[in-house]
Protein backbone atom coordinates (compact mmCIF):
# COMPACT_ATOMS: atom_id res chain seq x y z
CA UNK A 1 0.00 0.00 0.00
CA UNK A 2 1.66 3.23 -1.33
CA UNK A 3 1.03 6.31 0.58
CA UNK A 4 -1.33 5.25 3.36
CA UNK A 5 -0.72 3.87 7.04
CA UNK A 6 -2.19 1.09 8.20
CA UNK A 7 -4.43 1.92 11.30
CA UNK A 8 -3.60 5.88 10.12
CA UNK A 9 -7.72 8.18 10.05
CA UNK A 10 -6.47 7.83 6.39
CA UNK A 11 -6.30 4.56 5.84
CA UNK A 12 -9.55 4.49 7.66
CA UNK A 13 -11.46 7.08 5.16
CA UNK A 14 -10.00 4.86 2.14
CA UNK A 15 -11.21 1.41 3.31
CA UNK A 16 -14.44 2.32 4.17
CA UNK A 17 -15.54 4.66 1.31
CA UNK A 18 -14.11 2.67 -0.96
CA UNK A 19 -16.58 0.04 0.36
CA UNK A 20 -19.29 2.25 0.63
CA UNK A 21 -19.22 4.37 -3.00
CA UNK A 22 -18.40 0.98 -5.03
CA UNK A 23 -22.11 0.20 -3.89
CA UNK A 24 -24.04 -1.03 -6.47
CA UNK A 25 -28.21 -0.63 -6.40
CA UNK A 26 -30.05 -3.49 -7.22
CA UNK A 27 -33.35 -5.53 -6.87
CA UNK A 28 -33.06 -9.33 -6.89
CA UNK A 29 -36.67 -9.65 -8.49
CA UNK A 30 -35.85 -7.51 -11.41
CA UNK A 31 -32.61 -9.12 -12.93
CA UNK A 32 -33.02 -10.95 -15.93
CA UNK A 33 -33.81 -14.56 -14.76
CA UNK A 34 -32.98 -16.99 -17.93
CA UNK A 35 -36.25 -19.53 -19.07
CA UNK A 36 -34.37 -22.88 -18.34
CA UNK A 37 -35.22 -25.90 -20.46
CA UNK A 38 -36.07 -29.48 -18.68
CA UNK A 39 -32.47 -30.88 -18.77
CA UNK A 40 -30.91 -26.52 -16.98
CA UNK A 41 -33.63 -27.40 -14.81
CA UNK A 42 -33.11 -31.22 -13.67
CA UNK A 43 -29.44 -29.88 -13.55
CA UNK A 44 -30.22 -26.51 -11.36
CA UNK A 45 -32.38 -28.83 -8.89
CA UNK A 46 -29.84 -31.56 -8.61
CA UNK A 47 -27.27 -29.78 -7.01
CA UNK A 48 -26.96 -29.90 -3.03
CA UNK A 49 -25.31 -26.42 -2.41
CA UNK A 50 -28.42 -23.79 -2.38
CA UNK A 51 -29.08 -24.62 0.93
CA UNK A 52 -25.34 -24.54 2.08
CA UNK A 53 -25.47 -20.96 0.66
CA UNK A 54 -28.95 -19.77 1.87
CA UNK A 55 -27.18 -20.76 5.07
CA UNK A 56 -24.19 -18.81 4.54
CA UNK A 57 -25.14 -15.72 4.06
CA UNK A 58 -28.06 -15.96 6.70
CA UNK A 59 -25.15 -16.50 9.05
CA UNK A 60 -23.30 -13.13 7.45
CA UNK A 61 -26.01 -11.23 8.51
CA UNK A 62 -26.78 -12.12 11.98
CA UNK A 63 -22.72 -11.71 12.22
CA UNK A 64 -22.35 -8.54 10.48
CA UNK A 65 -25.51 -6.83 12.35
CA UNK A 66 -24.48 -8.09 15.63
CA UNK A 67 -20.77 -6.66 15.26
CA UNK A 68 -21.71 -3.80 13.81
CA UNK A 69 -24.01 -2.88 16.61
CA UNK A 70 -20.80 -2.61 18.93
CA UNK A 71 -18.46 -0.52 16.60
CA UNK A 72 -18.18 3.28 17.79
CA UNK A 73 -16.14 4.22 14.99
CA UNK A 74 -19.18 5.91 12.23
CA UNK A 75 -17.80 5.47 9.02
CA UNK A 76 -16.67 1.47 10.16
CA UNK A 77 -19.95 1.33 11.53
CA UNK A 78 -21.79 2.32 8.34
CA UNK A 79 -19.95 0.32 5.99
CA UNK A 80 -21.00 -2.93 8.45
CA UNK A 81 -24.38 -1.78 7.92
CA UNK A 82 -24.16 -1.47 4.10
CA UNK A 83 -22.32 -5.11 4.55
CA UNK A 84 -24.77 -6.47 6.06
CA UNK A 85 -27.68 -5.04 3.90
CA UNK A 86 -26.27 -6.47 1.02
CA UNK A 87 -25.76 -9.81 2.69
CA UNK A 88 -29.42 -9.57 2.99
CA UNK A 89 -29.66 -9.13 -0.38
CA UNK A 90 -27.83 -12.20 -0.70
CA UNK A 91 -30.13 -14.07 0.74
CA UNK A 92 -33.22 -12.65 -1.06
CA UNK A 93 -31.46 -13.58 -4.44
CA UNK A 94 -30.94 -16.92 -3.19
CA UNK A 95 -34.59 -17.38 -2.35
CA UNK A 96 -35.42 -15.67 -5.34
CA UNK A 97 -33.58 -17.98 -7.17
CA UNK A 98 -34.77 -21.44 -5.20
CA UNK A 99 -38.71 -20.67 -5.68
CA UNK A 100 -37.98 -19.18 -9.08
CA UNK A 101 -36.69 -22.45 -10.48
CA UNK A 102 -38.55 -25.07 -7.70
CA UNK A 103 -35.67 -26.00 -5.75
CA UNK A 104 -36.30 -27.98 -2.91
CA UNK A 105 -33.74 -27.26 0.51
CA UNK A 106 -34.47 -28.47 3.72
CA UNK A 107 -35.42 -26.50 6.82
CA UNK A 108 -31.79 -25.26 8.68
CA UNK A 109 -32.18 -23.16 11.26
CA UNK A 110 -28.76 -21.14 12.93
CA UNK A 111 -26.87 -22.02 15.88
CA UNK A 112 -26.80 -18.70 18.13
CA UNK A 113 -23.51 -16.81 18.18
CA UNK A 114 -20.94 -17.51 20.77
CA UNK A 115 -20.64 -14.54 23.11
CA UNK A 116 -17.57 -13.14 21.45
CA UNK A 117 -18.76 -11.39 18.84
CA UNK A 118 -15.36 -9.94 17.67
CA UNK A 119 -13.59 -13.04 16.96
CA UNK A 120 -16.79 -14.44 15.10
CA UNK A 121 -16.82 -11.63 13.28
CA UNK A 122 -13.22 -11.95 12.36
CA UNK A 123 -13.74 -15.52 11.93
CA UNK A 124 -16.31 -14.86 9.58
CA UNK A 125 -14.18 -12.33 7.54
CA UNK A 126 -11.22 -15.03 7.31
CA UNK A 127 -13.99 -17.39 6.56
CA UNK A 128 -15.09 -15.27 3.52
CA UNK A 129 -11.28 -14.44 2.32
CA UNK A 130 -10.76 -18.46 2.17
CA UNK A 131 -14.61 -18.98 0.56
CA UNK A 132 -14.16 -16.26 -2.18
CA UNK A 133 -10.84 -17.43 -3.19
CA UNK A 134 -11.46 -20.88 -3.81
CA UNK A 135 -15.09 -19.73 -5.26
CA UNK A 136 -12.99 -17.40 -7.81
CA UNK A 137 -11.66 -20.52 -9.75
CA UNK A 138 -14.38 -22.40 -9.04
CA UNK A 139 -16.77 -19.80 -10.77
CA UNK A 140 -14.35 -19.46 -13.49
CA UNK A 141 -14.74 -23.00 -13.95
CA UNK A 142 -18.22 -23.50 -13.82
CA UNK A 143 -17.96 -21.03 -17.17
CA UNK A 144 -15.52 -22.80 -18.88
CA UNK A 145 -17.35 -26.13 -18.16
CA UNK A 146 -21.08 -24.86 -18.64
CA UNK A 147 -21.97 -26.21 -15.67
CA UNK A 148 -24.62 -23.58 -15.67
CA UNK A 149 -25.92 -21.39 -18.44
CA UNK A 150 -24.61 -18.11 -18.96
CA UNK A 151 -27.46 -15.53 -18.00
CA UNK A 152 -27.34 -17.46 -14.87
CA UNK A 153 -23.90 -17.07 -14.22
CA UNK A 154 -24.03 -13.93 -15.02
CA UNK A 155 -26.94 -12.74 -11.98
CA UNK A 156 -24.96 -15.28 -9.59
CA UNK A 157 -21.14 -13.01 -10.73
CA UNK A 158 -22.88 -9.69 -9.10
CA UNK A 159 -22.38 -11.78 -5.61
CA UNK A 160 -18.87 -12.62 -6.02
CA UNK A 161 -18.05 -8.88 -7.07
CA UNK A 162 -19.85 -7.79 -3.79
CA UNK A 163 -17.97 -10.71 -2.42
CA UNK A 164 -14.64 -9.24 -3.54
CA UNK A 165 -15.64 -6.04 -1.76
CA UNK A 166 -16.22 -7.32 1.24
CA UNK A 167 -12.82 -9.08 1.54
CA UNK A 168 -11.13 -6.18 0.82
CA UNK A 169 -12.71 -4.16 3.40
CA UNK A 170 -12.02 -6.78 6.16
CA UNK A 171 -8.35 -7.22 5.31
CA UNK A 172 -7.97 -3.29 5.44
CA UNK A 173 -10.20 -3.34 8.92
CA UNK A 174 -8.35 -6.30 10.14
CA UNK A 175 -5.14 -4.55 9.12
CA UNK A 176 -6.48 -0.83 10.86
CA UNK A 177 -7.68 -3.41 14.18
CA UNK A 178 -4.10 -4.57 14.40
CA UNK A 179 -2.25 -1.32 13.77
CA UNK A 180 -4.37 0.71 16.42
CA UNK A 181 -3.72 -2.71 19.24
CA UNK A 182 0.01 -1.23 18.36
CA UNK A 183 0.47 -4.10 15.93
CA UNK A 184 2.03 -1.63 13.61
CA UNK A 185 4.12 -3.97 11.92
CA UNK A 186 3.47 -6.07 8.99
CA UNK A 187 4.95 -9.54 10.12
CA UNK A 188 3.45 -9.35 13.66
CA UNK A 189 0.44 -8.46 11.13
CA UNK A 190 1.04 -11.47 8.84
CA UNK A 191 1.28 -13.70 12.17
CA UNK A 192 -2.04 -12.63 13.15
CA UNK A 193 -3.58 -13.10 10.00
CA UNK A 194 -2.18 -16.20 9.94
CA UNK A 195 -4.02 -17.82 13.03
CA UNK A 196 -6.85 -16.66 11.57
CA UNK A 197 -6.38 -18.05 8.07
CA UNK A 198 -5.40 -21.34 9.65
CA UNK A 199 -8.89 -21.12 11.86
CA UNK A 200 -10.57 -20.45 9.00
CA UNK A 201 -9.11 -23.33 6.73
CA UNK A 202 -9.41 -25.80 9.55
CA UNK A 203 -13.25 -24.90 9.64
CA UNK A 204 -13.52 -25.27 5.99
CA UNK A 205 -11.86 -28.84 6.09
CA UNK A 206 -14.04 -30.31 9.19
CA UNK A 207 -17.24 -28.89 6.92
CA UNK A 208 -15.20 -31.14 4.21
CA UNK A 209 -14.81 -34.38 6.10
CA UNK A 210 -18.55 -34.01 7.54
CA UNK A 211 -19.55 -34.07 3.72
CA UNK A 212 -17.46 -36.55 2.91
CA UNK A 213 -19.27 -38.40 6.07
CA UNK A 214 -22.77 -37.39 5.10
CA UNK A 215 -23.26 -35.18 8.41
CA UNK A 216 -22.82 -32.15 6.18
CA UNK A 217 -24.88 -29.32 8.23
CA UNK A 218 -24.43 -26.61 5.03
CA UNK A 219 -22.27 -24.31 6.89
CA UNK A 220 -20.02 -23.53 3.58
CA UNK A 221 -20.10 -23.80 -0.03
CA UNK A 222 -16.94 -23.23 -2.29
CA UNK A 223 -14.63 -26.29 -0.78
CA UNK A 224 -17.31 -28.88 0.23
CA UNK A 225 -19.08 -28.52 -3.28
CA UNK A 226 -15.91 -29.06 -5.36
CA UNK A 227 -16.15 -32.22 -7.11
CA UNK A 228 -20.04 -31.50 -8.60
CA UNK A 229 -18.33 -28.24 -10.23
CA UNK A 230 -15.09 -29.77 -11.18
CA UNK A 231 -15.16 -33.27 -12.56
CA UNK A 232 -12.40 -34.59 -14.09
CA UNK A 233 -10.76 -30.72 -13.83
CA UNK A 234 -7.28 -30.84 -12.41
CA UNK A 235 -6.18 -29.32 -9.20
CA UNK A 236 -3.39 -27.54 -11.26
CA UNK A 237 -5.76 -25.73 -13.20
CA UNK A 238 -8.02 -25.10 -10.53
CA UNK A 239 -5.39 -22.96 -8.21
CA UNK A 240 -4.43 -21.16 -11.47
CA UNK A 241 -8.07 -20.52 -12.01
CA UNK A 242 -7.95 -19.17 -8.24
CA UNK A 243 -4.81 -17.15 -8.64
CA UNK A 244 -6.18 -15.30 -11.97
CA UNK A 245 -9.41 -14.67 -10.81
CA UNK A 246 -8.49 -13.46 -7.75
CA UNK A 247 -6.06 -11.37 -9.56
CA UNK A 248 -8.65 -9.87 -11.90
CA UNK A 249 -11.36 -8.92 -10.25
CA UNK A 250 -9.14 -7.52 -7.49
CA UNK A 251 -7.28 -5.29 -9.89
CA UNK A 252 -9.43 -3.09 -10.11
CA UNK A 253 -9.97 -1.49 -7.05
CA UNK A 254 -8.07 1.32 -5.50
CA UNK A 255 -4.43 0.63 -5.76
CA UNK A 256 -3.91 2.31 -1.90
CA UNK A 257 -6.17 -0.41 -0.69
CA UNK A 258 -4.38 -3.61 0.70
CA UNK A 259 -4.78 -6.94 -0.66
CA UNK A 260 -5.35 -10.42 0.74
CA UNK A 261 -1.36 -11.62 0.41
CA UNK A 262 -1.81 -15.05 2.17
CA UNK A 263 -3.48 -17.42 -0.19
CA UNK A 264 -2.24 -16.35 -2.80
CA UNK A 265 0.90 -16.88 -2.24
CA UNK A 266 0.15 -20.79 -0.64
CA UNK A 267 -1.83 -21.02 -4.34
CA UNK A 268 1.23 -19.95 -5.90
CA UNK A 269 4.05 -22.45 -4.03
CA UNK A 270 1.39 -24.92 -4.22
CA UNK A 271 1.27 -24.13 -8.17
CA UNK A 272 5.19 -23.92 -8.38
CA UNK A 273 5.48 -27.63 -6.69
CA UNK A 274 3.10 -29.40 -9.21
CA UNK A 275 4.62 -27.70 -12.04
CA UNK A 276 8.08 -29.27 -10.96
CA UNK A 277 6.60 -32.46 -9.92
CA UNK A 278 5.14 -32.72 -13.49
CA UNK A 279 8.64 -31.78 -15.20
CA UNK A 280 10.36 -33.87 -12.78
CA UNK A 281 7.71 -37.08 -14.13
CA UNK A 282 8.20 -36.00 -17.88
CA UNK A 283 11.82 -36.10 -17.74
CA UNK A 284 11.76 -39.46 -15.57
CA UNK A 285 9.22 -40.77 -18.57
CA UNK A 286 12.45 -39.08 -20.56
CA UNK A 287 14.84 -41.30 -19.20
CA UNK A 288 12.84 -44.45 -18.75
FE1 LIG B 1 -22.85 -13.07 0.72
FE1 LIG C 1 -19.92 -11.48 2.10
Amino acid sequence: MSNVQAGSDTHMVLFCSNYINTYKAFEPERLPWPELTDAELERMRGVPFWQEILYTEMRAITIIDAFSATVENPLIRKALDLMGKEEKRHEHLIRYLIAHYGITIADQSLEPLPADIETTFIDFGFGECVDSFIGFGFFKIARETEFLPEPLLDILDILMEEEVRHVLFIINWMAYREARHGRRAAPLRALTSLWYYGRAISSLVNVALRNARNESNGVQFSATQAGEILGETRLRHVLESCLAENARRLATYDKKLLRPLFLPRVAGALLAVLKLGSLFGTGKRELT
